[in-house]
């Protein structure tokens, strides 16, 4: 009966982690928030504050590819769908308004693998024409 109760009680927690670590914000917590901060502030100039320009960039194919190939997506070590799920958050949560075309796992595999080798270059040219 002991053992059951605790065999029972392992098996509980054992599945709470494994919920917890699918979820896109728990991805952010473990991945993303060392650098990029609980609320999405960075360290502006050199880590961008997440805001409303994501939106911005969001809309575009070139923005979109942008958002995947720089280092802390495209290198991070989560799966494609895992990555969607987390740069789907962020635009929710941080964006400023709603993006209509979230990111979907064959999205992701389409640019991750070649990682920006100057994403700050490729920011500002699409910040530029943008404007
Ligand atoms: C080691 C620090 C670090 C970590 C960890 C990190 N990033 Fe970043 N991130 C950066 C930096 C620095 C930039 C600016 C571009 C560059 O120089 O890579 C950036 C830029 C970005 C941008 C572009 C934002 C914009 O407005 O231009 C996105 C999207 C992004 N990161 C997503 C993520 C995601 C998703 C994760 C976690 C899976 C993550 N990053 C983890 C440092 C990090």
């Amino acid at each position: 009966m002991r053992w059951t109760l605790r065999f029972l009680t392992l098996l509980f927690l054992t599945l709470l982690c494994a919920i917890a670590a699918a979820d896109p914000r728990s991805h952010y917590m473990i991945h993303c928030m060392g650098c990029h901060l609980d609320d999405g502030r960075g360290l502006p100039p050199d880590i961008p504050a997440f805001d409303d320009k994501l939106a911005l960039l969001a809309t575009s194919e070139k923005g979109r590819e942008y958002l995947v190939r720089v280092p802390g997506s495209s290198q991070s070590p989560i799966d494609d769908a895992a990555l969607a799920g987390v740069l789907n958050w962020i635009l929710e949560e941080y964006a400023g308004e709603p993006v209509y075309t979230p990111f979907l796992e064959s999205e992701i595999s389409r640019y991750r693998h070649k990682p920006l080798s100057n994403p700050a270059l490729m920011r500002a040219e699409l910040l530029d024409a943008a404007d």
